[in-house]
């Protein structure tokens, strides 16, 4: 390769790729520790604690709507038993214990519930935020890292995801530029095929592949970090996994992968010192691109 040649390869490389974001705190599910989980007060609160990126999770109601929802039952985040009582489902198969699936239930249903009281009376108000809410709360300061839950098996019930988010982030002006070094949105997800479809969509989105413990072998592998980066620009490992391999964020900033590790949070306050020692490690020791906590107030260094 001439040199000239070189150089022009590294110029493209660098204006095509998508950004690649660098120490930044991510609110998870919003500022998790202190309001209600992926709701809009959760979300204005990590904004004040000046966190970089709100993370979000977004689900299918059964009309086909998306919604910021982490599990894919309404009864632990909202009070729809007590709303729609007759409207349970066994949770196993001859199970007494019952669940509220939210494939089950429309945006109109799903928008009555109140998602806020499980935490505390104070956020009564709450509701389960529609997707294009949750990206209209996107901030010069404050971006959004957006997880698809389950898009697998979605397809597999005949309705895709990515599509539908691809659409709303281009009708917002949000689908990425090439080398936007402060990228407002990040897309990402444990499924696979996900992450390969939001590559095709939105190709100037970074976009992460998550990944926990049992399927770190398979990623982890000189070989598996390799096609992640054939589809992904960043990874999403259990902050575990660094534990037994903290050499992993090395090997993939080699790829030119970028690394967010979750979750970190301080359960009670005193947790609070040890939850922010954890992350200054993994920004500087580590050399984690960003970290993921339910506390964004204890990211940053004193
Ligand atoms: O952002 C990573 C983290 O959110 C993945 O786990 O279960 O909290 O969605 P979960
Ligand atoms: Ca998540």
């Amino acid at each position: 390769m001439t040199k000239s040649f070189a150089i022009v390869t590294m110029l493209l490389a660098t204006t095509l790729a998508p950004a690649r974001p660098s120490k930044v705190v991510i609110a998870h599910r919003g500022a998790s520790a202190y309001a209600p989980e992926n709701t809009l007060a959760a979300f204005r609160l990590a904004a004040e604690q000046k966190a970089d990126y709100v993370e979000i999770d977004i689900t299918f109601t059964r009309d086909g709507h998306l919604v910021v929802l982490h599990d894919d039952s309404l009864e632990r985040t909202t009070n729809v038993e007590e709303v729609f009582p007759d409207r349970g489902q066994p949770a196993k198969a001859g199970s007494r214990e019952q669940r509220w699936p939210v494939k089950d239930f429309t945006l109109e249903e799903v928008r009555r519930l109140n998602a806020g009281s499980w935490f505390d009376q104070r956020f009564a108000g709450e509701r389960i935020p529609m997707f294009e809410e949750a990206v209209g709360a996107v901030t010069p300061h404050t971006g959004l890292l957006i997880e698809l839950k389950a898009p697998d098996k979605e397809r597999e019930a005949g309705r895709a995801m990515e599509p539908l988010v691809a659409e709303v982030l281009r009708a917002r002006g949000l689908a990425g530029k090439p080398n936007d070094s402060r990228a407002p949105i990040i897309v990402q997800s444990f499924d696979e095929g996900g992450v390969r479809e939001l590559a095709k969509l939105l190709p100037d989105v970074p976009r992460v592949l998550l990944f926990s413990p049992p399927a770190a072998p398979r990623w982890t592998s000189a070989s598996g970090l390799k096609e992640v980066a054939s589809f992904a620009t960043g990874i999403g490992p259990n902050k575990d996994i660094l534990d037994t391999d903290p050499q992993l964020v090395g090997r993939a900033h080699d790829l030119g992968l970028f690394v967010f590790a979750w979750t970190f949070r301080a359960d009670s306050a005193s947790e609070r010192d040890a939850a922010r020692a954890a992350m200054q490690r993994g920004l500087t020791t580590l050399g984690l691109d960003g970290v993921i906590t339910d506390n964004p107030d204890l990211g940053r260094s004193k």
